[in-house]
């Protein structure tokens, strides 16, 4: 059943002109269709702007980051043993086990399409990102930043040009936490990437907990991830940096299939991809297939397909296919999903994993999650 709807929608979404077409005469009246995409494939495309300005929502989010920061204290210990009750309260230590992991997963998994006017349509995408950008901070020469600590909680990470709009993604995990204080936010986040991949039809991806909450000294400075406007060698400083190699960098970046850029928040606008709710290797075949040029607009240097001008890529997604040493990965990455699915489900278990000291902190192997759509 999953993988005739993967079928289905991969092939409704092929970014074939003809399909392209079908996509943009239903921009503006794509509901119904929408829906009935949903219904079969359990994930849609629609193409609306993002309804709500993500900007109000920084004072909420500075207040939870407080309280979330403090619960820590409260909640969390060493070994993986956890207390449980609310502050001050020292009675039974709970230790999580899969099943209580597993119960997380489908508390995210359920509301992930909860809102049918939030992008398009699935929370998936920002919550990959939410998950990228605290690991991505990795440098493996000093051992500082990764996803152990959730230090995005606090300003100054939380406004990091680089991170604008990720509040989207925090404030829609916070329910979750409250639901399940036990669990750590930077195990939390990570746990909220894990689950939007394998429910948007991606690869499986292994999970280990173990991340502990760190305070606000231990924010990044600024200028740790990458900065979209440039080309190949920035890339490869940045990642690199993080323990990537070329093979590595092109596979992560096959996460651009997924989600879209927002105005109001990187100033770039617009989907790689048709099926932006479903994990696919189209982003690779759209580079290779269509024809890119420089869109012209006010906004920063992005490229749009000449086919339909609906889809974009970076100037960094473009160094790609500009550069050699990518762009045999792309190619191999274009014609071989099988491949792609299994090197990605590799880099992004290992990027999810930066900096985090499992040996200390838990003793429990990786855990490999049910999807609700199997
Ligand atoms: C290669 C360097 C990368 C650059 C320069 C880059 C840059 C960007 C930018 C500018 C956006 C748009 C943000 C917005 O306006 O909302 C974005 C979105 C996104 N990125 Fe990347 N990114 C990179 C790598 C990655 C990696 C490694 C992953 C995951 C493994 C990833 C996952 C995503 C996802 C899922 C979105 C969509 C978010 C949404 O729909 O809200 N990116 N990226």
């Amino acid at each position: 059943m999953a993988s005739a709807s993967r079928t289905f929608a991969r092939a409704a979404f092929k970014s074939t002109p003809a399909t392209s077409a079908l996509t943009i005469s239903t921009r503006n009246t794509g509901f119904t269709i929408r829906q009935t995409f949903r219904q079969q494939s359990r994930r849609g495309y629609a193409s609306e702007p993002t309804k709500s300005s993500s900007s109000g929502l920084y004072i909420s989010v500075g207040a939870l980051a407080v309280a979330g920061g403090a619960g820590y204290y409260f909640f969390s210990q060493g070994n993986g043993s956890l207390l449980s009750g609310s502050a001050g309260e020292t009675k039974g230590i709970f230790t999580p086990k899969f099943e209580d992991y597993q119960k997380v997963y489908n508390a995210i998994a359920e509301r992930l399409e909860e809102k049918e006017d939030y992008d398009d349509g699935s929370y998936g995408p920002v919550l990959v990102r939410l998950a990228w950008h605290c690991s991505g901070t990795y440098d493996k020469e000093t051992g500082t930043g990764g996803s152990n600590g959730a230090t995005m909680r606090f300003y100054p990470e939380s406004g990091h040009g680089a991170n604008a709009g990720l509040v989207a993604a925090r404030d829609f995990l916070e329910p979750i936490k409250q639901k399940f204080p036990w669990i750590t936010y930077s195990d939390l986040w990570i746990l909220g990437g894990v689950c939007a991949i394998q429910e948007m039809q991606g690869p499986t991806i292994p999970y280990r907990p173990g991340r502990m909450d760190k305070d606000m000294g231990a924010c990044t400075p600024d200028g740790r991830l990458p900065d979209a406007k440039q080309g190949n060698k920035h890339l490869r400083d940045i990642f690199y940096r993080m323990g990537f190699n070329d093979q590595e960098i092109v596979a992560l970046s096959g996460a651009h299939a997924l989600g879209r850029c927002h105005s109001t928040r990187s100033g770039f606008e617009g989907p790689w991809t048709f099926s932006p709710t479903v994990v696919t290797n189209e982003y690779f075949k759209l580079l290779l297939d269509e024809k890119w040029t420089v869109k012209k607009w006010d906004g920063p240097k992005q490229y749009e397909d000449m086919t339909s001008k609906s889809l974009m890529m970076l100037p960094t997604d473009m160094a790609l296919v500009s550069d050699k040493a990518f762009k045999q990965w792309v190619q191999k990455y274009a014609k071989d999903e099988a491949l792609f699915f299994k090197d990605f489900s590799t880099v992004v278990t290992k990027l999810f994993e930066l900096g985090v000291p499992f040996a200390e902190t838990t003793e429990q192997g990786p855990m490999v999650f049910k999807p609700t759509t199997a």
